[in-house]
């Protein structure tokens, strides 16, 4: 295995795993975990970080291992909007809708993005470009509002110049 980067969890994010590496990496992870208390959702986790989303066919592996019906699996990663059953778009837009972020223009710039992109929070463009998400403060409520595209961060965003900034992409 060629592993090029590893996440804060030390989970390796490379992308030239076979899907077989990756399902094998999910069975060490529900080995370590199975036997601990609320473990589906930290196994749901790990597994997203390793699959990059979690589509029907993981979802089954983790039933199975984990010897849970697939219906409860099914349904957490239903009733979670930080789970996906679909793979993640090439960029990951997330506009903060911390306190400050809010009252300083948070829900306009999620307004805008929305017409722009053409789906809503929690979705992925049709063309895989772009996942757009919402989250917490991330630390720069003194230039509120702000948005991030993967690492970048845009601060003082104004929903009129969002087409430009995505057009770099
Ligand atoms: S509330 Fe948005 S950066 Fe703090």
């Amino acid at each position: 295995m060629s592993v090029k980067e590893k996440s804060d969890h030390g989970m390796c994010i490379c992308d030239e795993e076979s899907t077989e590496q990756k399902l094998a990496r999910i069975a060490e992870v529900i080995e370590r975990y199975k036997n601990l208390e609320g473990s589906l959702i930290q196994v749901l986790h790990m597994s997203q970080n390793i699959f990059g989303f979690l589509p029907m066919e993981v979802q089954k592996f983790i039933a199975e291992k984990m010897n849970k019906p697939l219906s409860e699996v099914s349904g957490v990663v239903t009733f979670y909007s930080f789970f996906s059953t679909v793979p993640p778009g090439k960029h990951t837009i997330r506009v903060c809708m911390g306190t400050a972020c809010y009252v300083r223009g948070g829900k306009k710039i999620v307004e805008r993005l929305e017409e722009i992109l053409d789906i809503r929070v929690g979705e992925t463009t049709k063309d895989r470009k772009f996942t757009f998400e919402v989250a917490r403060c991330v630390g720069a409520c003194g230039l509120a509002p702000v948005m991030t595209i993967d690492d970048v961060v845009y601060k003082q965003v104004n929903p009129d110049k969002l087409e430009l900034i995505l057009a770099k992409y």
